[in-house]
């Protein structure tokens, strides 16, 4: 078996994490019971670009459960939990390709180790192994029955692909799952950024200026966390409707050029580029801190404030210290890299069930319908979302009512009225 870790002595701790994550993951654990009796994907190869997590270990286990060859590569330079990746070579069999704090050139060496094997099946979080196979590798497109794609920014790079008619195979947008984004993006997110923030500086967050750029799922999660915690939260945003919902939500709304002077710690999630920029480092407070809870580290304009700063120093474990030309510090953390996963551990394990059932189930369903399927991007089907949510509830013990005859009817006619 080939594989690229760090250091295999890790396998023990790494092990014992896993094992940990999986008691808070009833949903995957139900699936990979079936999937080592049904063998799903007997002789078939998957690979996935994902965070090398404990969480991703119990979604490796369970596709290798059914059969799968399976490859990991990381998704992120900086969020591989080393111990977890020694763990799964060592103690469950399985190749991984990853190492944390590798630099660009490792990361893609990897990402190619991971499409070697000529995938039947491929699983991103982020679009980089679909990207290559539409770029550098478009000769192992013919060995692809489809993919899985886990976050918002992935899915928008596939959309934007499908739209130009450039897609090569079928995907399925397992972010738009409403098991997924409803949960992961918001209480995962919201809960695991708060977590990256508070390691990597031990700040407190009650009376903090706290401003959250971008109110999708994953900034709507990271607004009520931190209003919980006793910030006061301050979004921006770009689209109407959203800051509206900010507004009644009870955040204050304001363009970043305002919020810049205000925020004490500044978080992105808009998925796009360049939302913190020069001219608004130089209205920051001395000592604000900003990160990015967004996919890729392009949110904060660091070559930008690199440009203006007379001095760069590392002053904790994930801070980088800028101080501008005139004397106030910037504090960046993790290299703007996702906070969640750089400085803590990624979004928790119960909630991760859910989007990596999601996942499992997505690359079943890619198996048993690849002659159905065409060169697009397709939702999760319905009924694998509510059979997620109905494990899920049925883990957590919570039952819920369900429709008499009488109100199916009613929901199916249009003659009864006023
Ligand atoms: N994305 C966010 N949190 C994660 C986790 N714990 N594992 C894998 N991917 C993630």
């Amino acid at each position: 078996m080939n594989y690229d870790v760090k250091n295999l002595r890790l396998a023990d701790i790494g092990k014992k994490r896993i094992e940990w994550a999986e008691q808070f993951m009833p949903v995957l654990r139900i699936i990979r019971e079936r999937f080592s009796k049904e063998k799903p994907f007997k002789g078939i190869r998957i690979s996935a670009c994902l965070h090398v997590t404990t969480e991703a270990a119990n979604l490796m286990r369970t596709l290798k459960a059914g059969g799968a060859k399976v490859v990991l590569v990381p998704s992120n330079p900086l969020s591989t939990q080393d111990d977890v990746a020694a763990s799964l070579v060592k103690d469950f069999g399985i190749s991984v390709f990853a190492k944390c704090g590798e630099n660009r050139q490792s990361y893609y060496k990897h990402l190619n180790a991971g499409l070697n094997q000529k995938p039947n099946i491929t699983m991103d979080d982020g679009a980089d192994l679909v990207s290559l196979l539409h770029s550098k590798r478009k000769e192992y497109v013919k060995y692809i029955w489809g993919s899985t794609e886990e976050t918002t920014t992935g899915v928008i790079r596939l959309r934007s692909l499908a739209k130009q008619g450039l897609l090569k195979f079928p995907v399925i947008a397992v972010n738009d799952a409403k098991t997924k984004h409803f949960f992961d993006n918001r209480y995962g997110t919201g809960q695991s950024t708060l977590d990256g923030i508070i390691r990597a500086t031990n700040v407190l967050l009650a009376g903090k200026n706290m401003v959250i750029a971008g109110y999708g799922w994953c900034g709507r999660g990271a607004a009520m966390r931190a209003n919980g915690m006793g910030a006061k939260v301050i979004v921006t945003e770009v689209d109407e409707t959203k800051a509206i919902e900010a507004a009644m939500d009870g955040f204050e709304v304001m363009p970043m050029a305002e919020a810049a002077r205000i925020g004490d710690i500044f978080i992105t999630l808009t998925g796009d580029i360049n939302v913190l920029r020069p001219e608004h480092f130089r209205k920051m407070k001395d000592g604000a801190i900003v990160c990015n809870s967004g996919h890729f580290d392009v949110e904060i304009d660091i070559p930008g404030l690199k440009k203006i700063s007379k001095s760069i120093m590392p002053v904790r474990e994930f801070v980088m210290q800028y101080t501008l030309s005139n004397g106030n510090r910037i504090n960046l953390l993790a290299e703007g890299r996702l906070i969640n996963l750089a400085a803590a551990e990624g979004h928790p394990a119960s909630v991760m069930d859910m989007s990596f059932a999601n996942q499992s189930l997505a690359a079943e369903y890619i198996v048993k319908n690849r002659k159905k399927l065409s060169k697009q991007v397709y939702p999760v089907p319905e009924k694998i979302d509510r059979l997620i949510a109905a494990l899920k509830l049925k883990s957590m013990g919570i039952t819920i009512d369900r429709l008499t005859p009488e109100q199916k009817k009613y929901l199916a006619a249009w003659e009864m009225g006023t």
